[in-house]
């Protein structure tokens, strides 16, 4: 008997990749010009690819030549970057999701009123490096652990990357409750995240093996895998449907997919045919 699939009931693009998408595309077909993206638009290479063959290339350098069209992408620039490739010439279309401006936001007005900022996320990550650019005495912090080790003042507020975990940010409010007069936290984290974190715990309690789509550079779908792992042994991270294996479907009763906020909805279909179609051959 074959296997059931269940897919996740909150999986793939989010809405601020979906409206980055469309913002590239309808540049694409209004811009007499080259259009580029600075940095691959979104942390799946599958969609990078797609947009090439549209004709978009990936810009390394804020400054371009007038004509141009340079979509900044979901993650957020540092002003200076914004302003660059304005001066450049270039037509910027800022593709930054709505959510990480709430956050530029936050921090702007916490460091304003006085708290010292502590971002919650991975350091280096181009989100994180755009949020910190907003308020350069920020420090980021990635674990509990870490909070331990840092110098804390008195009056400490907290933002969170888009992407991180509820859990991470307990765990961070927990080493910081009783070491500080005053503790204000902004839960940055957006909803779409929230909503994919839980549903992916959901499934992959109930599943034999979870498949997880997404760019392995991407965030929020690594967030992802963490969460499955924890409940399901037989957890696999894929890009695309070339890599699945068949023996990882062996004796499984039900397989769950997921996929992060920068998935498009075809490539979970994909995949999900794709693994259909090996559990059906077994
Ligand atoms: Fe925006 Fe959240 Fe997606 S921050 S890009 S809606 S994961």
């Amino acid at each position: 008997m074959g296997a059931r699939i269940v897919i996740a009931d909150e999986a793939g693009a989010c809405f601020g990749v979906e409206r980055a998408l469309k913002m590239v595309r309808r540049a694409t077909e209004s811009s007499a010009g080259p259009v580029k993206t600075l940095g691959p638009l979104i942390h799946n290479p599958v969609v990078v690819d797609e947009l090439k063959t549209l004709g978009v290339e990936v810009a390394t350098s804020a400054a371009q030549e007038p004509g141009v069209t340079l979509v900044l992408r979901t993650h957020g620039v540092k002003p200076e970057v914004e302003r660059e490739a304005k001066e450049s010439g270039a037509t910027v279309i800022d593709a930054t999701c709505p959510f990480v401006k709430v956050t530029h936001k936050a921090v702007e007005r916490l460091s304003s009123e006085g708290y010292q900022v502590l971002i919650v996320g991975e350091s280096g990550h181009p989100e994180v490096e755009a949020t910190l650019a907003h308020a350069p005495d920020a420090i980021v912090v990635g674990s509990a652990n870490e909070v331990e080790r840092l110098p804390i003042g008195l009056k400490v507020g907290i933002v969170v990357q888009t992407t991180q975990s509820l859990s991470r940010l307990r765990e961070v409010v927990s080493a910081l409750v009783g070491r500080v007069d005053e503790l204000r936290v902004m839960n940055t984290i957006c909803s779409a995240t929230a909503s994919r974190q839980r549903a992916a715990a959901s499934v992959s309690k109930t599943s034999d093996v979870m498949v997880v789509i997404g760019g392995r550079n991407s965030a929020n779908t690594r967030r992802l895998v963490e969460i499955c792992s924890s409940n399901c042994e037989k957890t696999y991270h894929v890009e695309s449907a070339d890599e699945l294996e068949e023996a990882w479907f062996d004796g499984a009763s039900v397989i769950g997919i997921t996929a992060g906020a920068s998935t498009p909805r075809e490539h979970i279909e994909r995949v999900s045919n794709a693994i259909a179609a090996l559990v059906e051959s077994e």
